[in-house]
């Protein structure tokens, strides 16, 4: 298809709905249509089948009635579901296409299984856009052979507070590094026809609140922050773009003219359609003027009301036409009007998986390594305690629309004892129960199994009776089961109510279902020695349900921490995994571990200091345990191959090769959002992201705070060295020219990082130091690279709010290169020159 011509069909409908425009903050430039304004015409058409590109879809358009376009403009019920977040009724008698719209980010979420990838955080720690694109393809093939057309994501938001609960699901705190990698799994992704939909657009930087809370930005600030990653998705092509659920400046995101009309139409060019977040549309007339085209996942404001819209004037038919011709202009470009459709490739669930793994070592990133710790080897790698929940119980995905059925998913203790070999002894203890013991029934009079109960279909079950404690203590209370959640009182209190909203809904990748798929809730009380009330009242609902009661008390928790003690003094060297269970709708209260994982790090640390933990986490962590542990390994959330990985990592049959893409804060109170309320979580729905361009590493830099582990740190199992920088003006910039020496004796992964100075010439905020440029190496033992990054001028540039528009930061700038943000021993100085 042409392209051009279909742009200029666009801007026909563009010119007669009333919408274009300059940057953000600027005025739109086009004359409103007046309500009820008549749809241009469009031209006499061949039959849709035969007619190509622009001409198809302006006959197609001429064909459709009102009530077919409105509904393409929202999603709808599946009527043979499989399994995903948004389906879109096509138009038959046309061969228009109903549309599928599945989830996410680190696979294909429907109900089969996908290939589960590692979170996109781990991905991102690779620091290789390449590997990214290869991330794309996987999903892109996979969404396509699952019978999907339309991906929702990747997600571009920055990692702004280490709090927000999506963190996981996203790339970096940096915005270079963000739109690199976002812009190559865009491609990957859409290489293999597959509709890209880049989301939250934009500041979607928290759950907290994230339905209602008005983020103000300034221009610059979301410039050269928040926009960039969405500026390089649209650059590379994405087909669709999904509008958050906050306010940007006053506004809802998705009926923001300032955002989806003048900049990510009018200064981006971006020509594909957007869709709402899950009931994130507010309005109809607002909306479908700003630029949004799509409400999801119903027809709440463009359904029936939209349709009165018309009728009534107050929406001109013109911007119901060029919502829809978008959209089937992008479904024209992705082949899926055509008369035959490509057909859809079958899983290769082999080649997800070979990326899976290799994604898994590429990102993980080794934050500290004391003595030799890592890798196991010789006596370190025959005696192992594995302890830790998540070595038994994988850790796969973290939770919310992020979550995915994985193929399967091998232990981290069966992928250990399998590399140590036979010889090897490798003992296993929990450290903490997150799933729970069944309950004695001496404690329940009349008495009563409680664990393991199926309700037939229509059945009722119940149980009412005392429950008897011998001695104080803290009770942790869980309930599994499969269908409508039991009803559990204690002395009258619901332990387990349902609640309103999204918090219902999201319950975590790892702590919200069991091992063998049941859901489970928890709930901890203190409780004292008595008789109490307990009563549990279960449906069996239409399908009948399997349910049990469980629990764990502190006591339980302490034997479990002396075992976990025991066994760490009799082995050699111990694995110990520890998780943080991070979703959607919800942002984290603490950086430190859950439960009483600093407890019992603290203890196995003691009792062995050759302990590695190995954190399956959702992003920073605080960690007063560090200096007792021998060394830590960052996993976050690796995917279904994150068992194997870590194995691979552990006995150095790779080195790990990713670097932190965020700082992990020394103190929880210094961070760039901390003590200030308004910088997050926002006060009275309000929030300022008045840390401006200095977000994440910028911060700590600008406020000269030392953090934790500084933004690109990571160790390997080899050493380097970093030497004979030069900078030189380059055509487009400046070309910067070092070498790096893999001075160890074992080939290891490096991400040489290229950082640059403020424009002494530029009157603007500007980072003390900005990544500029990254290169990922792999080098044999004694081997040297002499490494070229080319800094192009978007990476000397700031945007000027009095212009809306970059300029260029010329004059003398400093140059730092190494091995993270605060690690850069070679500096030089050279002229930027503007031409
Ligand atoms: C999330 C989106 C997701 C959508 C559909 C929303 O709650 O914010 O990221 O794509 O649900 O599942």
């Amino acid at each position: 298809m042409s392209e051009a011509v279909s742009r200029r069909s666009a801007m026909r409908l563009l010119a007669a709905a009333g919408t274009a425009g300059a940057a953000l903050g600027a005025a739109a430039c086009a004359p409103e249509v007046p309500p009820g304004a008549a749809a241009p015409r469009a031209p006499a058409a061949a039959p849709p089948a035969e007619a190509k590109g622009a001409a198809r879809i302006d006959a197609l358009l001429e064909r459709l009635t009102l009530d077919e376009k409105t509904a393409l403009l929202h999603g709808a019920r599946d009527p043979a579901p499989l399994g995903q977040a948004g389906y879109v009724p096509g138009v038959p008698r046309l061969g228009i296409p109903a549309l599928r719209l599945a989830d996410g980010p680190a696979g294909v979420r429907v109900a089969e299984p996908a290939t589960a990838l590692p979170a996109p955080v781990l991905l991102a720690s690779a620091f290789e856009p390449a590997l990214a694109r290869e991330y794309g393809r996987v999903l892109g093939r996979e969404g396509r052979a699952l019978g999907q057309d339309v991906l929702l994501g990747p997600m571009a938001n920055l990692i702004r507070t280490p709090y927000a609960g999506r963190n996981f699901e996203t790339f970096a705190e940096d915005p270079t590094l963000t739109a690199d990698l976002v812009g190559e799994l865009v491609r990957g992704i859409q290489d293999e026809g597959l509709i890209a939909t880049v989301k939250h657009f934009a500041l979607n930087n928290q759950e907290h609140g994230r339905d209602t809370v008005d983020v103000i930005a300034a221009e610059q600030t979301l410039h050269e922050t928040e926009l960039r990653g969405f500026e390089a998705a649209v650059a590379a092509g994405a087909g669709a773009v999904m509008g958050a659920y906050n306010k940007v400046n006053g506004v809802h995101a998705c009926e923001s003219k300032p955002l989806l009309d003048e900049l990510l139409r009018g200064s981006w060019g971006f020509d594909g359609w957007v869709m709402s977040d899950r009931d994130a549309t507010h309005s109809t007339v607002a909306a479908i003027g700003a630029g949004l085209d799509m409400e999801m996942p119903a027809g709440t404001h463009f359904g029936a009301p939209l349709r009165e819209a018309v009728r009534g004037g107050s929406v001109p038919e013109a911007a119901v036409d060029l919502a829809v011709h978008r959209i089937l202009t992008t479904l024209d470009r992705f082949g899926l009007l055509a008369a035959r459709p490509a057909a859809r490739p079958p899983r290769d669930a082999a080649a997800g998986a070979r990326t899976a793994r290799k994604v898994a070592t590429a990102g993980a990133v080794l934050l500290r390594n004391e003595h030799g710790t890592l890798p196991l080897t010789g006596a370190a790698a025959r005696s192992i305690a594995v302890i830790g929940p998540t070595g038994q119980v994988p850790f796969v995905g973290g939770g919310g629309s992020a979550q995915v059925v994985p193929d399967g998913a091998t232990a981290p203790l069966t992928a250990i004892r399998r590399r140590a070999g036979n010889g090897a002894s490798v003992h296993y203890a929990l450290g903490e129960d997150v799933y729970g013991r069944p309950l004695p029934p001496n404690l329940l009079t009349p008495a009563a199994a409680l664990d393991e109960r199926t309700v037939a279909p229509g059945q009722v079950w119940s149980h009412e009776g005392e429950f008897r404690l011998t001695a104080d203590d803290e009770w942790t209370l869980l309930v599994h089961y499969t269908g409508k959640r039991p009803a559990v009182r204690l002395d009258g209190q619901d332990l387990f109510p349902v609640r309103q909203g999204v918090a219902e809904y999201f319950a975590g990748g790892l702590l919200g279902s069991a091992p063998d798929g049941m859901s489970v809730r928890r709930r901890t009380l203190a409780l004292k020695a008595g008789v109490h009330r307990l009563a549990v009242n279960a449906e069996g609902g239409q399908k009948g349900q399997r349910f049990r009661l469980r629990h764990t008390t502190g006591a339980i928790r302490a034997a479990d921490l002396a075992e976990a003690v025991r066994t760490a003094k009799s082995a050699r060297s111990v694995v110990l995994f520890a998780y943080e269970d991070a979703t959607e709708g919800r942002d984290r209260t603490s950086l430190a571990l859950p439960g009483g994982q600093d407890r019992l790090i603290e203890a196995v640390a003691a009792a062995n200091p050759r302990t590695t933990v190995v954190l399956n986490t959702s992003s920073s962590t605080t960690m007063p345990w560090l200096p007792r542990t021998g060394a830590v390994l960052q996993m976050y959330y690796p995917g279904q191959e994150g068992g194997g990985a870590t194995a691979d990592l552990l006995f150095g049959d790779v080195d790990p090769g990713g670097r932190l893409t965020q700082t992990f804060p020394a103190d929880e109170r210094a961070t760039p959002v901390g003590g200030d309320p308004l910088r997050y979580p926002g006060v009275s729905g309000r929030q300022e992201y008045s840390e401006g361009v200095h977000v994440g590493h910028r911060w700590y830099d600008a406020q000269r705070v030392a953090p934790l582990f500084p933004f690109g740190h990571g160790l390997s199992y080899t050493t380097w060295h970093y030497e004979k920088l030069t900078v030189r003006p380059g055509r487009a910039g400046l070309r910067v020219e070092f070498t790096v020496r893999n001075t160890g004796r074992r080939k290891g992964t490096e991400v040489a990082q290229v950082y640059v100075g403020p424009a002494p010439e530029l009157e603007l905020d500007q980072p003390v130091r900005a990544l500029a440029g990254y290169r990922r190496l792999v080098l044999a033992p004694g081997e040297a690279q002499r490494v070229t990054v080319d800094l192009g001028v978007r990476a000397l540039s700031s945007w000027d709010p009095e212009q809306h528009a970059w300029v260029l930061g010329s004059g003398r700038r400093e140059v730092f290169v190494g091995r993270s943000s605060r690690e850069l021993p070679l500096r030089a100085k050279a002229v930027v020159t503007s031409r």
